[in-house]
């Protein structure tokens, strides 16, 4: 693996591949060697780093010959024309999520990568999180027998972060619902088994200077009469890290001392949108040094022996009459992102968060929409399931 690295492009150089970048960088099967990037000083950035190629355009970059994969971690409302350039090049696609915005965007994209033959992995996202595949496995092993419900939660200040104008506007994916329920989704999906049957939601939009959804709770059915409650807040009070032993979302230690600085410095600043630029990729030196897994907040997993929580090291088994801690090796953050890209590019192997994967998650974020809009459960209809 080491002697063939995959090589890999990007396609965008902000937030998302800056919290990614260490990830890629750290894996001895992965070779970061080329991006596309609007911005001159992130295209310097990224040779600077990594000594790689760079292009002021994705098709550019799609020409190289020598890029084998690209990791596409545009805007959400980019996605579809991102991925299906770098299939229809022939590359394996890593995608941010969500897939896409709209259901039929994703069902493009989707559809190139099948026809052109390529793989696609909708990620980084939280259901990659080792202690979450570390629950996942103990729930499929049946030591504790069938899963019956799952409890996820997570408060963060997602709201208060820097933000394009875009990602307060519902309609073009903004909101919690597309960037974060979407994790939540996936990581619940993954408990429950995947096949989501129907959900039932309520919304909430509750700052009227940042008019999109900062708060959701939803209930979703799963095949086989598995339940699970989802509750989210990132209007940045309650702070749900303080149950996961003051880890933070990126697996590092938080400081208490901390406390409501997003809101202080989006109060500061006089452009936003500069403001989030300036959160882009600039070096590796800038990128935060986890030494505890991501987390995406308290989960639970109640099954009929016991329950699972999952925590940003490991999980915690909680039986009848016994108590039990289980770690997961920690390398860096995101290596699983990393190994499945290399599985799938290398080893043929595809990880579950694949593109039907993402489009069933996307479809339960509408739903959750759907059903909040109209006061009534939402059924789904493109939900797959675990591979066993
Ligand atoms: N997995 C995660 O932890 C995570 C975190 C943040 C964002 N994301 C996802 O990543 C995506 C991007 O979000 P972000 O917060 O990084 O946004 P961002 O604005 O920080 O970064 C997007 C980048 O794309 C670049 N870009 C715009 N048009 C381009 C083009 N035509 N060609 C190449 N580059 C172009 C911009 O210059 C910018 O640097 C979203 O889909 C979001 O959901 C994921």
């Amino acid at each position: 693996m080491t002697s063939d690295p995959v090589r890999l492009g990007v396609v965008g150089l902000g937030r998302a591949f800056a919290l990614t970048a260490p990830a890629f960088a750290a894996h001895p099967g992965v070779r970061l060697v080329a991006a596309a990037a609007p911005r001159a000083e992130s295209r310097r950035a990224f040779e600077t780093a990594f000594s790689g190629r760079t292009f002021e355009s994705v098709e550019a970059l799609c020409a190289d010959s020598d890029v084998e994969a690209v990791y596409v971690t545009t805007p959400h409302g980019m996605h579809r024309d991102h991925a299906i350039a770098a299939a229809r090049a022939g590359k394996h696609v890593l995608l941010e999520k969500p897939i896409a915005v709209e259901l039929d965007d994703a069902e493009a994209i989707v559809a190139a990568c099948e026809s052109a033959g390529v793989r696609l992995i909708v990620g980084p996202s939280h259901s990659f999180d080792a202690p979450v595949e570390q629950a996942a496995k103990l729930i499929r092993s049946g030591e504790l027998g069938r899963v019956r419900m799952v409890q996820a939660l997570n408060c963060t200040d997602f709201l208060y972060r820097p933000r394009r104008p875009e990602e307060l506007r519902t309609e073009l994916g903004g909101g919690v619902i597309f960037s974060q329920g979407v994790h939540q989704v996936d990581i619940v999906r993954l408990l429950c088994g995947g096949l989501a049957t129907s959900v039932f939601a309520r919304t909430g939009a509750w700052d009227p200077e940042r008019p999109t959804e900062g708060a959701y709770a939803a209930l979703i059915d799963f095949a086989g009469g598995v339940f699970a409650s989802l509750t989210y807040s990132g209007y940045g009070r309650f702070d749900s890290d303080g149950w996961q032993g003051g880890v933070d979302e990126l697996g590092r230690d938080k400081d208490p001392g901390l406390y409501g600085a997003a809101r202080r410095a989006l109060g500061a600043a006089d452009d936003e949108t500069a403001l989030k630029a300036a959160r882009s990729f600039t070096s590796m030196a800038e990128t935060p040094a986890a030494s505890h897994h991501e987390h995406f907040g308290p989960i639970i997993a109640f099954c009929e022996k016991g329950d699972i929580h999952l925590t940003p090291d490991g999980i915690e088994i909680f039986g009848d009459e016994r108590r039990e801690t289980r770690p997961a090796p920690f390398r860096t953050a995101r290596a699983e992102v990393a190994d499945a890209l290399v599985a799938a590019v290398r080893g043929g192997a595809s990880p579950l968060q694949t593109g039907r994967w993402g489009l069933a998650s996307l479809e339960v974020c509408h739903a959750m929409l759907e059903s909040a809009e109209s006061g009534r459960p939402a059924a789904l209809r493109r939900q797959i399931g675990v591979p066993s």
